[in-house]
């Protein structure tokens, strides 16, 4: 893997044919640990000024082929590389929580955070839990409720929902022990309350997973303050959506690259609220 920007201040020197080593040294294309990459994709503190005003940071991860498929026959995987899931998991170690969309859920079959030795220490000390708690936002809680997603997490799966979710499925989440949380008073959640719910539960590191349904609704809601998108250099054609999916914002958002890193051809971007 190597990073194509921000580039480091010196510039390293030129590739130079008649040294290899120089050449080798300036294009840096190495394996990065797991530190390293949990280095560069660090949320940022607490008191920093751009999170001032913000109940949390919500950041997401989406990948796209080349053409804009959010997926290739329901699955992210056909669009995903060794170094991506890498970066997935990294992303995931780094989070309080793990927001998701229920389709997402379903289609992917989600399972619980895994707790990783390699980021024991550094979860401890940035006082979270050994794994992120996965929120599943839904509107019509058709989820079962008997999978080890809500059943064998090592953090409790949160159920996220607005105030007129059917009763009898609150009730059916509820008794398989899923704590259920209200974020709207319509049918769906309030995408900016989701956030401000999870934060007032201390999980201010956020992460969203998608899927382009819900992803639409933060971005359009203004509560998406990142985004790691990785280009992979597949080609999907077929009628899968974008990353983000719903009706138009608008006023296109501008965001600004924060930074790019690239491996076997697939680009890992970053882009900040700016
Ligand atoms: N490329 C990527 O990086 C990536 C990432 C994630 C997913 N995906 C793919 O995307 C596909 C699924 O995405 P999707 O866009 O169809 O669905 P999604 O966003 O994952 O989930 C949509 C569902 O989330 C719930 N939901 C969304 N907004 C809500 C709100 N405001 N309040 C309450 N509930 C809300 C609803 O659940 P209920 O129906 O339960 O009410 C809705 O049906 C899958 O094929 C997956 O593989 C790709």
């Amino acid at each position: 893997m190597r990073r194509l920007f921000p580039l480091p201040v010196p510039p390293p020197p030129a590739p130079d044919p008649a040294n290899p080593e120089v050449a080798a040294a300036a294009l840096a294309d190495r394996e990065w640990t797991l530190e390293e990459l949990a280095d560069a994709y660090a949320y940022p503190a607490a008191g920093d000024p751009v999170r001032a005003g913000r109940p949390g940071w919500l950041r997401a991860n989406m990948v796209s082929s080349m053409d804009g498929a959010a997926h290739h026959e329901g699955r992210s995987q056909p669009l995903s590389s060794e170094a991506d899931m890498r970066i997935f998991g990294v992303l995931r170690a780094l989070a309080d929580a793990v927001v998701v969309g229920a389709e997402t859920v379903r289609q992917e079959g989600y399972r619980p955070a895994r707790a990783r030795e390699a980021f024991a220490a550094r979860r401890a000390a940035a006082g979270q839990q050994p794994a992120p708690a996965i929120a599943v936002v839904t509107a019509g809680l058709g989820l079962d409720f008997s999978l080890p997603l809500f059943t064998e997490p090592l953090v409790p799966t949160l159920v996220v929902t607005g105030a007129g979710a059917p009763a009898d499925r609150v009730a059916a989440a509820r008794a398989a022990g899923v704590e259920v949380l209200f974020a709207g008073e319509g049918l769906g959640a309030d995408p900016a309350r989701v956030v401000a719910v999870l934060a007032e539960r201390g999980h201010t590191r956020l992460l969203t997973e998608g899927g382009p349904r819900l992803l639409g609704q933060f971005a359009a809601a203004g509560v998406l303050d990142e985004m790691c998108l990785t280009l992979a250099p597949v080609v999907a054609v077929g009628g899968a959506p974008r990353v983000m999916n719903g009706p138009a914002v608008p006023v296109p958002e501008r965001f600004a690259l924060a930074s790019v890193l690239e491996e076997a051809g697939f680009l890992f971007t970053r882009y900040r609220r700016s």
